[in-house]
């Protein structure tokens, strides 16, 4: 087959080294890609969102499937422009059309299909401008911290949690009447929040069957201990050491299955991967959120824990036969640490030349934001690399990625070195 992965992330360069591996791979195709990706395959400097360029991609090179990595071209419908396309129409999309991608695209349209198809999840109510004295209310009948979340795709920056019943009152305002999100915040759900300790699950569906894939957790903050900013991610775990076989267990009959259903029942065919955000409370899961991809840095340790031909399986979504694919993983621990530009996630430099990458060391490099200046690497991005090693422990893995990291070097790079060390001591 001839594979194109859509994306220039770690997400996309740990598909791009997976399916490089297959036995059913002929090309390899990468756009835009980075210059790790460029070792798995050609990369081809086109926008995701640039769909006739990306049309005359598959044309030219006789592409047989299309992997999406991120959101965005998901929610802008690329599958559809494919469903919709003479010449496209037959060549598989991974990744839900328009109407799948809501799970994402929309928060009103989550809670609403958790609802019906009764997904434990938040109370929560959605209001606009026109009910916004509704919302007010609404937010004295809930005990804080408040949850306030834009609808709409806000860059991971759309939700706000707030202590302050007045604070709350304002930023709702603002989301609402000021557009603090642009149209994102034209409608804002307002739900309780739940306390517990939060991990993420991830299915590969092709409508019908799923296969539930390696549980992870991440670390969103830019400061060890969590603290400071919100990133896309500064490392991630897997397994999730408190999500043991009853916990999965339960997350498999009382959200994967109904949300599997729920999907049917809509009639929403969804061929690709269901990120489902959740939060362990006592025990209980409750979601979060739905995404309508992989997560980015969790691809860097869900991908590498599973041992089966992921085109196979990729194969078996895109022809519907995937309950008969063969899904096998490793119970060794991965873990990845993710290397940033200084600054990060404000204002960073790019550009800088990365030395080490040769260096002999036990893990495998994802790069997230790198470019080729030349035949140097250069950085390109505020997440420059993911590092992810394995190991029989937490510790003993985690160890290898910082090792690794302390190898590689480049202007101003930083990384947590408390990646994993909060779940130590399941
Ligand atoms: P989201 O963009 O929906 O994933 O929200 C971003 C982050 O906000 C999540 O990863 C959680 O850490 C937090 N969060 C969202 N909703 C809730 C909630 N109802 N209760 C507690 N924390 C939440
Ligand atoms: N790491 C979180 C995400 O990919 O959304």
């Amino acid at each position: 087959m001839n594979v194109l992965i859509l994306g220039s992330g770690g997400r996309e360069h740990a598909f791009a080294w997976k399916i490089a591996q297959s036995k059913q791979l002929q090309n390899l195709y990468i756009a835009p890609g980075n210059a790790g990706t460029a070792n798995c395959g050609t990369n081809v400097n086109i926008a995701v969102t640039d769909f006739e360029a990306v049309k005359n991609l598959v044309w030219e090179k006789d592409i047989d499937l299309v992997l999406v990595g991120p959101e965005d071209p998901l929610v802008k419908g690329i599958h559809d422009y494919f469903l919709n396309d003479e010449v496209l129409k037959d060549v598989p999309v991974i990744g839900p059309k328009k109407d799948g991608a809501q799970l994402e695209g929309s928060k009103d349209f989550s809670k609403q299909f958790m609802m019906k198809h009764g997904v434990p999840t938040a109370r929560y109510a959605t209001f606009t401008k026109d009910n916004i004295n509704e919302g007010l209310k609404f937010l004295e009948t809930l005990n804080a911290p408040y949850v306030l979340k834009a609808d709409g795709l806000a860059a991971g920056k759309g939700v706000l949690i707030i202590n302050d019943l007045e604070e709350a009152k304002t930023e709702l305002q603002n989301m609402l009447v000021n557009s603090k999100f642009g149209t994102a915040s034209s409608k804002v759900v307002i739900e309780e929040f739940l306390q517990g300790i939060e991990l993420s699950v991830f299915v590969l569906t092709d409508g019908k069957s799923y296969k539930l894939l390696p549980a992870a957790k991440d670390y969103k903050r830019i400061g060890e201990g969590d603290t400071g900013l919100n990133t896309g991610g500064m490392g991630a775990v897997s397994p999730v050491p408190f999500a043991d076989e009853t916990f999965i267990k339960k997350v498999e009959e009382k959200i994967v299955k109904p949300s599997i259903a729920g999907l049917n029942k809509e009639g929403i065919d969804y061929r690709g991967f269901i990120f489902i955000g959740l939060m362990n409370c006592n025990g209980e899961p409750f979601v979060i959120e739905y995404n309508c991809r992989m997560g980015d840095p969790e691809t860097e340790v869900v991908i590498p824990r599973i041992k089966s031909d992921l085109l196979d399986l990729l194969h078996g979504v895109a022809t519907q036969t995937l309950h008969q694919k063969n899904y096998e993983t490793v119970n060794e621990t991965a873990t990845t640490v993710v290397m940033v530009s200084g600054g990060y996630p404000e204002a960073f430099e790019k550009g800088k030349p990365v030395n080490g990458l040769n260096e002999h060391h036990d893990s495998l490099v994802f790069h997230s934001g790198t470019a080729f200046k030349g035949d140097e690497v250069i950085t390109n991005g505020g997440r420059v690399f993911a590092v992810t090693s394995f190991g029989n422990s937490i510790e003993e893995a985690v160890n290898k990625s910082f090792a690794t990291a302390d190898k590689i070097n480049y202007e101003k790079k930083y990384f947590r070195r408390d990646i994993g060390k909060d779940l130590m001591n399941y």
